[in-house]
């Protein structure tokens, strides 16, 4: 009985031995019949030997059911510094859009994470996802420009963000005065012609030569610090012109207006409603006048302004961003943290406005 048991006993663990073995056998076979199965089928789609040993190689296996076409791209794809497994399918799927275009501009639209099915791949949508200050949401409008304007990349990013693809002065809007200390106002944003900033202060002559010699409270104290600050590098600075009230401006304006026509007085001085002046949040500082920037006075501010919250506001070069010409004296206060933001990155407050205040609010 017991010599039974045994014997039976043995059976069954030869039988289970076999199972496992022929279970071992069986994976191994399939293992083995999947790799020459998927390089006969890179074979049938016209791949050559050497690119099937390359793909086989650098593409993990479950990436294989990806390539259902012949490629000619598929191997510069794989070898690109750029190129990356997880994305695999997503540069096969916007390859298919785009078989003829430059197989490093579709890496970088698609590494960029961005969905851009619906555009077409180039060169120029390549550089502009590279940018700093991209916004996907204004894909459209770079390219517009892009194509109709000959701007590098950055240059393009910088005048759509700015909203200056647009006509100055048309689809204007009010300035958020939620912003506060950073209330963006240009030509197209305005305040009304009642806003009146509710704290004012005058300052006193060592820090003053003008007539409109008002500063809201904070910007008014870091001007202050700012004037005793040059004062040790032995710079003398006075606000020349602060805030000035709506109808300040009227008058302002209207006179540069029948002295020099619309046109030129548009490129140096704003329209009632549209001059920051009206936020008592800048200043005129020593001369109003295009020999300032040879000074040291204005070579000290634009070194050391932004230490203080104060940013040079129509800076050279920006012109087609602010729709101003250069103004070495207007300096606008917007708080230590973006003043060195502005100042490192050397971008305008319409720049640092779209990117780091509408697109991440929105
Ligand atoms: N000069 C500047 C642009 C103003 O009028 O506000
Ligand atoms: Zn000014």
């Amino acid at each position: 009985m017991r010599k039974k048991k045994r014997r039976l006993k043995k059976k069954v663990y030869l039988f289970v031995f076999l199972i496992v073995c022929g279970f071992i056998l069986l994976c191994s076979i399939l293992f083995y019949k999947v790799k020459p199965s998927f390089k006969k089928r890179l074979n049938n789609l016209g791949y050559n030997s050497k690119e099937v040993s390359i793909i086989m190689e650098n593409v993990p296996k479950r990436n294989y059911k990806f390539i259902k076409k012949y490629n000619k791209d598929l191997v510069n794809l794989i070898k690109s510094k750029d190129y990356k497994d997880s994305n695999f399918k997503k540069y096969f799927d916007y390859y298919e859009k785009n078989s003829n275009s430059d197989i490093n501009d579709i890496i970088t639209i698609v590494n960029s994470g961005y969905d851009f099915m619906k555009y077409t791949a180039s060169s120029l949508l390549a550089d502009l996802v590279k940018e700093k200050y991209f916004i996907y949401d204004n894909t459209s409008r770079y390219l517009d420009y892009g194509n109709s304007h000959d701007y590098n990349s950055k240059k393009i990013v910088a005048i759509v963000n700015s909203n200056a693809d647009k006509t100055f002065y048309s689809d204007t809007k009010s300035s958020n005065l939620n912003d506060d200390n950073l209330v963006l106002v240009n030509k197209f944003n305005h305040l009304s012609d009642n806003y009146v900033p509710t704290d004012l202060v005058a300052l006193s002559s060592k820090y003053n030569s003008g007539a409109n010699n008002k500063m809201r409270k904070e910007a008014a104290d870091k001007f202050m610090e700012m004037v005793d600050g040059a004062l040790l590098d032995n710079i003398i600075l006075k606000n020349a012109s602060a805030y000035r009230s709506y109808n300040y401006q009227v008058n302002l304006y209207n006179s540069y207006v029948q002295r020099d026509g619309k046109e030129k007085a548009d490129i140096y001085s704003a329209r009632p409603g549209y001059s920051e002046h009206q936020t008592g949040l800048c200043t005129d500082i020593n001369t109003i006048n295009s020999s300032f920037a040879n000074t040291k006075e204005a070579k000290w501010l634009s070194e050391n302004a932004y230490k203080y919250g104060f940013i040079l506001r129509f800076p050279k070069g920006k012109e087609d961003i602010t729709g101003y010409k250069y103004e070495s004296w207007h300096y606008r206060y917007v708080g230590k943290k973006v003043s060195k933001i502005i100042y490192e990155n050397d971008i305008t407050l319409e720049e640092y406005y779209a990117y780091y205040m509408e697109k991440h609010t929105s």
